[in-house]
């Protein structure tokens, strides 16, 4: 998820490249750096921090060229320190990447055998190499070129140099986002549009599988094994605020619609088709540890959407690991005198790292003797700095305050742990797992289809709903903790009051509040507990109640039993809360903006609690 720009002109180039990543900068800021090319030599800047660090370390210095690349970064591989910012370079090249190379282990192995020096803990310098290889064997830059990206699995969009050659900036991509613009004797290239609108407005997107090739004269198109490619410019209207939500009214619509992506993202590398397996890197062995403990339990702590991902997690865990498990907020956790030992795994999920409960409650099961394993957003955050190990959600920097995609790029982690578990304790035969796996690697693909396709009846939801002063969420099973964080999500932006019960527990008392007109949003899909689900929400309805339902697709003809129905694309039975989840977020996100509400930063909220 970083910042990628580059530039070939008759103009200084460090400006420019510098104000492209100003824009650039809400995608990532763990780092920043610039490479130039200047009479045959590469000049290179680079800075841990915001892109304000980098901007003073080179305030007393020249940069005279006219071609150079520039990087803000999201940390993946590797901490977000000096030597791993970019751009990255072996002797002839330099280059910047957005995006997560999957093979750089074997890769890297083969390269070191080759005696190349690397120094960094990133997949990037290993691309370096790779075509610094190639090159060495004697080939053309652009068969070098070719032959390394052949060698690449997983994603990229790739911004290069080639010392001998100050005429000409590479660029390639495959699953990370690259557009290029031109204009008189200048070409620009960047992973995002808001980079180049102060220079053009006509410009190319690449597809997967493509490069551009910048010079001064203009940008030829071609595939990866240099076949022309042709493609059009488009007119971007856009002004630059619209363009760093990518058009998006507020970040959060940009995010809620980011998910398929940044679940790819998260899936990649550790989800395998070919062996039927999950790879969760280092923290396999802890996860092993606990399988094979016969009085192992696992504790998961968490606070607002995070927690709420954590209930969901339970019920995978539990289900597929067979393993006991219990969900507790963080500021309650840490106060009650927990019953943890050297038998738990802790479970803190965070997206920011830096909640101050989860922090104080990670120190407190280490002190009993448990491991931590926590499921992060940011690198080297607090958090992930006191666990055991981490797996990182790869959402990519979420700047609306309330969470989505880290939400369902948490709840995707969980379910490799439960999947991954339950391997190690036998519970799951890698053939019975196959129908999960697939699904899990589909779903991405699944959830673009269904944002993009549209909910006919969200519009008319929206309408009846964001008048009102209350709102009910209900759901059984899994649906229950999605529907505590779609209540959630009602709330924190539109400030509709609205609260998330278990069907079952209705008459226990909340349906005292229901009467006539009241608004409530039902999961009426085709799971476990759908008919007791539908006799709950009929006690609902004969009290007056309006019910909105989350249906299965083929279930639309539901719509006379209730007063809406939203359709839900079929999946794996287990994985239907990441579908669930997108018309909840979408029907707040619309009724806060219909009430004119601050979307993106509502009233009294934070997006990384660090006090208690
Ligand atoms: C704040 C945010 C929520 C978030 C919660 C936990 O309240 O507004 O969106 O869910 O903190 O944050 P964490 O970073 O630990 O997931």
């Amino acid at each position: 998820m970083c910042g990628i720009v580059g530039y070939i002109g008759d103009q200084k180039a460090e400006p420019i490249l510098m104000n492209g990543l100003r824009c650039l900068e809400y995608r990532g800021y763990d780092s920043a750096g610039l490479a130039f090319l200047y009479k045959g030599d590469f000049q290179i800047a680079r800075a841990k921090g915001k892109l304000s660090e980098l901007e003073q370390k080179i305030q007393d210095k020249n940069f005279p060229a006219t071609i150079g690349i520039g990087h803000t970064r999201w940390a993946t591989h590797g901490k977000p320190d000096e030597i791993n910012a970019h751009p990255h370079f072996s002797k002839d090249v330099v280059l910047v990447h957005n995006g997560i190379i999957e093979n750089y282990r074997e890769l890297k192995s083969r390269l070191l055998e080759n005696k190349h020096q690397i120094v960094s803990e990133t997949d990037t310098e290993i691309i370096c190499h790779l075509i610094q290889d190639h090159l060495d064997q004697g080939k053309e830059f652009e068969s070098a070129l070719h032959a390394a990206l052949a060698e690449l699995h997983g994603a990229f969009s790739l911004v290069i140099l080639h010392r001998a050659d100050p005429e000409t900036i590479y660029t390639a991509r495959m699953g990370s986002p690259l557009v290029v613009g031109q204009k008189q004797g200048e070409s620009f290239v960047a992973s995002d549009i808001p980079a180049l609108l102060a220079h053009t407005n006509d410009v190319a997107y690449l597809h997967d599988g493509e490069m551009a090739v910048l010079s001064r004269n203009g940008i030829r198109f071609t595939d990866f094994k240099g076949n022309v490619v042709e493609k059009e410019f488009n007119r971007i209207t856009w002004t630059a605020a619209q363009a760093e939500k990518s058009g998006y009214k507020h970040f959060m619509l940009k995010e809620i619609h980011e998910q398929p992506r940044v679940l790819a993202d998260t899936l990649m590398g550790r989800v395998h088709r070919d062996t039927l397996d999950v790879d969760l890197a280092e923290a396999n062995e802890l996860l092993k540890q606990i399988a094979h403990n016969d009085r192992a339990q696992i504790q998961i702590i968490a606070c607002g959407t995070s927690w709420h991902a954590g209930l969901v997690g339970k019920y995978w865990i539990e289900n597929l690991a067979k393993i006991p498990v219990s969900v507790d907020l963080s500021s309650e956790f840490r106060y009650r005198q927990p019953l943890v030992n050297d038998n738990t795994l802790v479970v803190a999920i965070s997206q920011s790292g830096e909640t101050a409960d989860t922090l104080a409650a990670i120190r407190e099961s280490k002190q009993r003797g448990a491991k931590v394993l926590s499921i992060c957003n940011v690198l080297e955050s607090s958090i992930p700095r006191e666990s055991d190990q981490t797996v990182y959600t790869l959402a990519g920097p979420e700047i609306g305050v309330a969470s989505t995609k880290a939400f369902t790029t948490q709840m995707a982690v969980l379910y490799m742990i439960a999947v991954k578990l339950a391997f190690y304790g036998e519970h799951l035969e890698k053939s019975e797992a196959a129908d999960r796996i697939q699904a899990l690697l589909e779903l991405p693909n699944v959830m673009k289809s269904f944002l993009r396709k549209g909910m006919a009846s969200l519009d008319s939801i929206v309408e009846k709903i964001y008048q009102q002063e209350h709102c009910y969420f209900l759901g059984r099973g899994m649906q229950f903790p999605i529907m505590l964080e779609g209540a959630l999500k009602l709330k924190e932006i539109s400030y509709v009051h609205a609260e998330g019960y278990a069907g079952g527990e209705m008459k226990h008392g909340p349906i005292a509040l229901i009467e006539e007109g009241i608004p409530v949003v039902a999961s009426a899909i085709r799971d476990d507990l759908y008919e007791k689900m539908i006799s709950n929400v009929q006690e609902i309805k004969a009290r007056g109640a309006m019910v909105f339902a989350l249906v299965s697709e083929g279930d639309e003809d539901l719509a006379d039993q209730f007063d809406d129905v939203i359709a839900i694309p079929k999946t794996h039975a287990d994985l239907n809360p990441f579908l669930t989840t997108l018309p909840l977020q979408l029907l707040a996100y619309h009724v806060a903006d219909r009430k004119g509400t601050d979307v993106d930063q509502p009233r009294n909220l934070a997006k990384s609690v660090t006090v208690e």
